[in-house]
């Protein structure tokens, strides 16, 4: 066979490589068959030198035509391949943009933070400041700059978390210590007095702990919002004209009233405050025991005692103190059986507020 006859032979074997080669790796390997070091077209070409003078010319014209051809079929080729694999790509990685998303609940406020800000607004619209005192407590803080006697037994460490201190190597687990979880916000009240001068109207949420089981009616951990005012002139009435106004805002005007005598070691006269019940309006129902009233929160007039300690003087100021439970307040506002249902975290149950 003439060695024209060959480069035909291999131009057509090879066009037909190239166009059945189906990705890039099986056209290279036809690409180094053929235009490769060792490839056949290659091997023509580096034997030219041995051909006859005649023959020599028009091989060489012929060797060089196809193997332009033959690039020209393998760019053609890489470029066909490459297309299909990029259609192959976007097809694979295709959205479906009429598929309907996925819904995401979006978060709120938790019913407890929810009450807390609506108290703190019903006193900010009164005037009042916010003013927060730590969680960790000092036993002078919270029991005795309040008035509470040494043997009060709101100091027992069954009632009260105290906190020990590891590096003094206090090794006591039952015993009290000086510091200890607030049982109550009450501790602020003597903060705010012992750093500021009257007149003083603040409202203090947050916090606080106390050692009970936690039942339909107790949890270890709750929230109160405490209320301070100390200024000239301050009487029961200013109390009861606050407490009143701020149970209407809260549970709505048709509900009444009543303040009960109680006793608060730093309060002198204390009171527990009532509201009616808003399920049978005050006539009895199992909810408020029959009773037709519902308890809220504790309340009186400062104890000189309290000023005292935070050097008040008493000739020329007089205060009144109020402290309420959030959870308790959701609770009668909503008419919600279990206070731990506040505080377990069900959806279900959180999303109704
Ligand atoms: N600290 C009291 C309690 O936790 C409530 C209270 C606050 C009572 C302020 C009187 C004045 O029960």
């Amino acid at each position: 066979m003439s060695t024209i006859d060959e480069l035909n032979d291999m131009r057509t074997k090879a066009l037909t490589e190239i166009a059945a080669a189906g990705d890039g790796a099986s056209l290279e390997t036809v690409r180094v068959a053929y235009l490769g070091k060792k490839g056949e077209l290659t091997a023509i070409l580096r034997g030219l030198g041995s051909l006859s003078a005649q023959e020599r010319p028009i091989v060489g014209k012929t060797s060089n035509e196809v193997r332009q051809e033959l690039e020209a079929a393998l760019d053609g080729r890489r470029r066909d391949l490459e297309h299909v694999e990029l259609e192959a790509k976007v097809s694979a990685d295709a959205v479906d943009v009429t598929l309907p998303g996925r819904g995401r609940v979006p978060g709120r406020e938790h019913l407890i933070e929810m009450i807390t800000r609506q108290v703190v607004e019903v006193f900010i619209g009164l005037g009042y400041r916010i003013v927060e005192g730590p969680q960790v407590e000092l036993d002078y803080y919270n029991f005795t700059a309040l008035n509470h006697p040494p043997a009060h037994p709101a100091r027992a460490a069954t009632d009260t978390f105290y906190v020990r201190d590891l590096e003094a190597g206090d090794a006591r687990t039952t015993g009290e210590s000086d510091v200890l979880l607030r049982t109550h916000t009450s501790p602020v009240q003597v903060r705010v007095m012992e750093n500021e001068e009257p007149p003083i109207y603040v409202l203090a949420p947050g916090k606080v702990f106390r050692r009970d089981i936690a039942d339909p009616s107790h949890l270890p951990q709750f929230t109160q919002v405490e209320g301070l005012v100390v200024d000239e002139g301050i009487t029961f009435g200013d109390l009861k004209g606050t407490l009143d106004y701020f149970c209407k805002e809260m549970f709505g005007h048709d509900r009444k009233t009543r303040f009960r005598p109680h006793f608060f070691p730093f309060t002198e006269p204390s009171a527990e405050v009532d509201v009616s019940c808003g399920i049978c309006g005050g006539d009895g129902c199992r909810f408020c025991k029959y009773t037709g009233w519902l308890e809220i929160l504790g309340c009186g007039m400062v104890d000189p005692n309290v000023f005292g300690y935070v050097d008040i003087d008493t000739e020329r100021f007089s205060g009144f103190a109020f402290g309420m439970g959030v959870e308790r307040i959701a609770a009668l506002k909503y008419n919600i059986p279990d206070l731990r249902m506040l505080v377990e975290g069900d959806m279900r149950f959180l999303r109704q507020f």
